[in-house]
């Protein structure tokens, strides 16, 4: 499991405090000192980040452009808002010489969270037990890096919610039956829309014995779903798509593979973020399209495209709080650190990880 407070002690608090410095000073500094260290620092934003952070990014994306990007870069720091298991990869991508800094070391997120190695080795070695057929194992790429290791030790391979159908029809073909976690919904999202009936899948619930499985359902079974879900995307439900049918016939709705398969079943559309970020683009002047993903992004389209109604799918606020851990202030006490050549809060994977999940990690970037 993941220890956010692990990796540093000290850095833990941020060196800007409000009395310190207003909101608009942090702004100005953090403006100055990105001008000024502009050939030592990059910065990444994933599309979740809120915008007073986002207005900084060098790069945005989804969490396959900004993985594919960290590959690419040669900065010697590389500061990335977004989330632990993005710093992670980012690190892992990135070269010898390069830091990844996550400004919040609190910024994980809690899907990630719900599967670690112990259980993930002791639901493998149940599975083999039970089933002559070849399993391969393919992670979301929203985990820990002990996960993404494991995937590189046993074969398999990591995807993104823009490629899990390219990386599963992959699995497939290499093997008789997938393995696929933490996000049941992205597997069962996916699976289906590849034309694999709900029938032949199934959950292991590391929470439950032997994961709430008979030997006969492993058997019969093509997919085994690892019990675990986006809360961020979980409260996007039927009853909203239905209220909205309702009262809207005429808007679109577009949800991200996170949703359950409920919700991805009665939306119109369904794909990553930048993939709703291109379905906003293309729409035509005066659209409206409800979007099933976390509001920092649906908000930023909103405003973006004053022609089109673009509105969050759920009336209530889906954050990523985890996301959101990113402030500028979290920012500006990372920046000035690599102003002082101390960097604080990088993240680092250990070198016994490293190896096996740049492995899965290749594979990924090979097969799409
Ligand atoms: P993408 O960036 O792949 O769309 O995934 C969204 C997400 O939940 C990231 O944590
Ligand atoms: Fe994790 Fe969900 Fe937040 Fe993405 S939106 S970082 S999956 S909790």
């Amino acid at each position: 499991m993941l220890n956010l407070f692990e990796d540093k002690k000290d850095d833990f608090l941020p060196d800007v405090d409000e009395k310190q410095l207003n909101d608009e000073q942090v702004i100005n500094e953090l403006w100055s000192l990105k001008k000024k260290l502009k050939d030592e620092m990059i910065i990444l934003g994933h599309h979740y980040q809120q915008d007073d952070v986002i207005q900084f990014a060098d790069i945005t994306g989804d969490s396959l452009k900004l993985a594919r990007e960290a590959a690419k870069l040669d900065h010697p720091y590389i500061v990335f808002c977004g989330v632990h298991f993005m710093a992670e990869t980012a690190d892992m991508l990135s070269k010898e010489n390069q830091k990844v800094i996550l400004p919040d070391l609190n910024a994980g997120c809690s899907m990630a969270d719900m599967a670690n190695r112990e259980q993930i080795d002791k639901a493998w070695s149940w599975l083999k037990e039970h089933t002559e057929e070849k399993i391969i194992p393919v992670t979301y790429i929203n985990c820990d890096a002990k996960l993404k290791a494991f995937v590189g030790e046993n074969d398999g391979s990591i995807c993104t919610s823009s490629n899990a159908e390219e990386v599963i029809k992959w699995a497939l073909n290499s093997g008789e039956k997938l393995m696929f976690f933490p996000d049941q919904h992205l597997g069962r999202n996916t699976c289906f829309k590849m034309g694999i009936p709900l029938e032949d899948m199934v959950v292991y619930n590391p929470n439950m014995l032997n994961g709430g499985l008979t030997s006969q359902q492993v058997k019969d079974a093509k997919v085994i779903l690892w019990y675990g879900y986006c809360s961020v995307h979980q409260g996007f439900t039927k009853d909203h798509i239905d209220s909205l049918r309702k009262s809207s016939p005429e808007t679109k709705i577009i949800v991200h593979p996170e949703c359950s398969f409920d919700v991805c079943q009665g939306a119109d559309d369904a794909g990553s973020t930048s993939y709703i970020i291109n379905a906003v683009d293309k729409s035509p002047k005066g659209s409206q399209i409800a979007i099933g993903t976390e509001i920092n992004l649906v908000n930023r389209l909103n405003a973006k495209y004053p022609d089109k109604n673009i509105t969050s799918l759920s009336p209530y606020q889906c954050l990523c709080t985890t996301m959101y851990r990113v402030r500028p202030r979290w920012l500006l006490s990372s920046f000035r650190a690599i102003d002082r050549s101390q960097p604080i809060n990088v993240i680092s994977v250990p070198e016994e990880i490293k190896i096996p999940s740049l492995k899965a990690l290749d594979r990924m970037l090979e097969i799409t």
